[in-house]
């Protein structure tokens, strides 16, 4: 009960007290009617008190009217012994109307709490079931995840095998036929296409391979921030081309036990990314710092990768890790699922939200004790 309202329902009570014990004094005995009413007025202070404030309230109420009564009764009603009696025996009443309504309020509130504690109850039993839900359903995607992922590696395995050996026969051809001709020729330049395309193909099995062969990692110190800056200058150039900026901000040292080739390639595929949906004057900043919690201040790596590009729909954001998942028509999908990989692999984990006013914003985090 708010402090405001204890005291209006305090002040109502009080109140009426007040009043009727004043009209019982002031009224004559001359009109025993109106004494007959005042009586009973007495009962709306004491079971408004039993049911705002229960036992206590309503038996105290019925006390002080009992004590501001009493004496009307001695000394006005005092000469006439009937009706004297049975004004005491209303005074019996008023305790005991206090005492019955108060003992029911108490009763009532104590079964509402009772009511109230189960609901909360079971409200918590709810929410808890809910956590584990959307446990399981993310624990059966993952599930469904790694599936898909052991059954990519056979194939994989296949796809190599079938692909990369005929692959370099028709590279090797090429080359041959190419040094037949000058650049200029229009058949110097269709094996020049061959050579792209089939290098191109090479790469797709390559990531593939990647993607689905369990690579062991292996670990040495290696500086994040040296790493970042050799992605950062092996793009500077293609950016440069499309007028996109690229900025990295990172602390000289951010050291960390790991598989630099397999982080190289992680950052550089997220940094294509970046590239590959940004235009004319936007930019992509690269922020390397130390994080972790309060006590471990360093223990692990944060790298921020925020871009202006086209951005990602909301509701794609979470396919964009699945193997395959492209919206580019020569991409291959593969880039970000390689990257969560080696991420997970450092027993790290790699976020994306939305950048304001554009673009996407990559976040990984890798601990530093990885191995
Ligand atoms: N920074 C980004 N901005 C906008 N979209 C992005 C960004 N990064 C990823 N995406 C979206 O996520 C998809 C998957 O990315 P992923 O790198 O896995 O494959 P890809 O870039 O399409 O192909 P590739 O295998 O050549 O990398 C992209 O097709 C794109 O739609
Ligand atoms: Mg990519």
């Amino acid at each position: 009960m708010k402090k405001f309202e204890l005291y209006i329902r305090l002040a109502v009570i009080l109140g009426a007290i007040i009043g009727i014990t004043l009209l019982h004094y002031n009224t004559p005995l001359t009109k025993p009617m109106l004494h007959d009413v005042f009586q009973r007025l007495y009962y709306i202070p004491i079971i408004l008190a039993a049911f705002w404030f229960g036992l206590k309230g309503g038996i105290g109420t019925a006390l002080v009217v009992s004590i501001l009564y009493a004496p009307h009764i001695i000394f006005q009603w005092g000469d006439r012994p009937m009706l004297e009696t049975e004004k005491y025996l209303e005074i019996l009443l008023y305790n005991l109307v206090g005492g019955v309504t108060g003992f029911l309020s108490d009763q009532e509130k104590h079964r509402r709490e009772q009511l109230e504690k189960t609901a909360a109850g079971l409200e918590e039993s709810y929410r808890t079931l809910q956590q584990q839900s959307a446990l399981i359903i993310s624990i059966e995607e993952q599930l469904r995840r790694a599936e898909r992922l052991s059954v990519l590696g056979e194939l994989a395995a296949v796809l190599a095998h079938e692909i990369r050996n005929p692959l370099g026969s028709i590279c090797g051809t090429a080359e041959i036929l190419k040094d037949d001709y000058q650049p200029g020729d229009k058949k110097f330049e269709f094996l020049e296409i061959l050579l792209k395309e089939s290098d191109r193909l090479n790469r797709v099995v390559e990531d593939f391979l990647r993607l689905s062969r369990p690579q062991p990692l292996s670990m040495k110190l290696c500086n994040i921030s040296k790493e970042l800056r050799s992605v950062v200058l092996l793009v500077q150039a293609e950016a440069q081309d499309k007028g996109l900026h690229v900025e990295l901000k990172a602390e000289e040292v951010l050291e960390l036990m790991g598989d630099r080739d397999k982080l190289h390639q992680a950052f550089l595929n997220v940094i294509l990314n970046g590239i590959q949906s940004m235009a004319g004057g936007d930019t992509l900043t690269i922020e390397a710092r130390w994080g972790g919690n309060l006590n471990q201040e360093h223990s692990e790596i944060q790298i921020v990768f925020r871009d202006t590009g086209a951005g990602i729909p909301e509701n794609l954001r979470r396919n964009i890790f699945e193997p395959f998942f492209t919206t580019k028509t020569d991409g291959t999908g593969l880039g970000l699922a390689i990257t969560k990989k080696i991420i997970d692999a450092h027993r790290g984990r790699i976020e994306v939200a939305a950048n304001s006013p554009k673009g996407s914003i990559f976040t990984v985090f890798i601990p530093v004790g990885a191995s």
